[in-house]
């Protein structure tokens, strides 16, 4: 019984540790396509054609349920993927509408008309890929009336935080929140639209300042898939073992993982 990670390096990282903890029994299979990342920077039929390669890997794995933990792929390929290409007896889930749905005060699956949130200026950090599909502002409207979405493409943090960089990292989160907020001068709310970026979650939100409600995927995409499995307890796959797999180089993803984890994590190549 084996549940698939995917992201196109080490953001998805943030999601695999809170699913873990809020699935301790259940064994994941993580997969870093570290020697392709960034994803934010190619095209949409580039994203797809990486997605679907990893998601192979991971069904090779016994994991009938995989999770694009990476936002890139969710906007870029998802849809596209779930309408030709997943076979019946397997499933792909994206990660952000559990946090467009928790930003609009919605259960899960709830899919009533649009109606008004308490929100108005939401933040969008994202990578350029992600901001260019507006998948966000596409799910947002399904669910919400009169919310205003200011979205910046983070250019150079994905690379920054895979190089280990954090200096160089927490400049760039500083210039991109100067430059949203020459934009929208007030959000009340900020999405982090990237795995990556939770990693940066402190420099955020004091960049953006205490009034500033910062959202990240990690514990909601949790939530969701702990209420999934209940409800799709087959969707577990035959996989028994949790491993780590890299296209990168193991020793150095490894590094990197066991820094920001901060426990021991250990890759081998996919
Ligand atoms: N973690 C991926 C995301 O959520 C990063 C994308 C990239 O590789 O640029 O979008």
């Amino acid at each position: 019984m084996a549940v698939g990670i995917f992201d196109s390096g080490l953001g998805g990282l943030t999601v695999l540790d809170a699913v873990s903890k809020a699935l301790p029994e259940v064994p994941f299979v993580y997969y870093g396509d570290n020697s392709h990342a960034p994803y934010g920077v190619r095209d949409a039929d580039d994203v797809y054609n990486l997605t679907t390669a990893a998601v192979e890997r991971l069904w090779d794995e016994g994991c009938d349920l995989v999770i694009l933990a990476c936002n890139t792929a969710s906007a870029a390929a998802l849809r596209r993927m779930q309408e030709s290409w997943i076979p019946k007896d397997k499933r792909v889930l994206g990660v952000f509408v559990p946090l467009i749905e928790a930003m609009t005060e919605r259960q899960w699956g709830d899919n009533s008309p649009p109606r008004e949130v308490a929100v108005e200026h939401v933040a969008l950090f994202a990578t350029p890929a992600t901001v260019r599909s507006r998948a966000f502002q596409r799910e947002l409207a399904f669910r919400a009336i009169g919310v205003d979405v200011e979205a910046q493409a983070c250019g150079g943090l994905v690379d920054a935080i895979e190089d280990g960089d954090m200096i160089l990292a927490e400049a760039l989160v500083r210039s991109h929140v100067e430059a949203l907020k020459r934009k929208m001068p007030d959000p009340q709310a900020a999405i982090l639209g990237c795995t990556h970026y939770p990693l940066m979650q402190e420099v955020f939100q004091d960049a953006l300042g205490p009034d500033v409600t910062v959202y990240s995927q990690a514990n909601l995409v949790a939530d969701s898939l702990a209420d999934y499995l209940k409800r799709h307890p087959a969707m577990i796959g035959a996989g028994q073992e949790a491993k780590f797999l890299t296209t990168g180089d193991p020793k150095k993803v490894s590094v990197h993982a066991t820094q920001f984890l901060r426990r021991e994590i250990k890759f081998e190549a996919a």
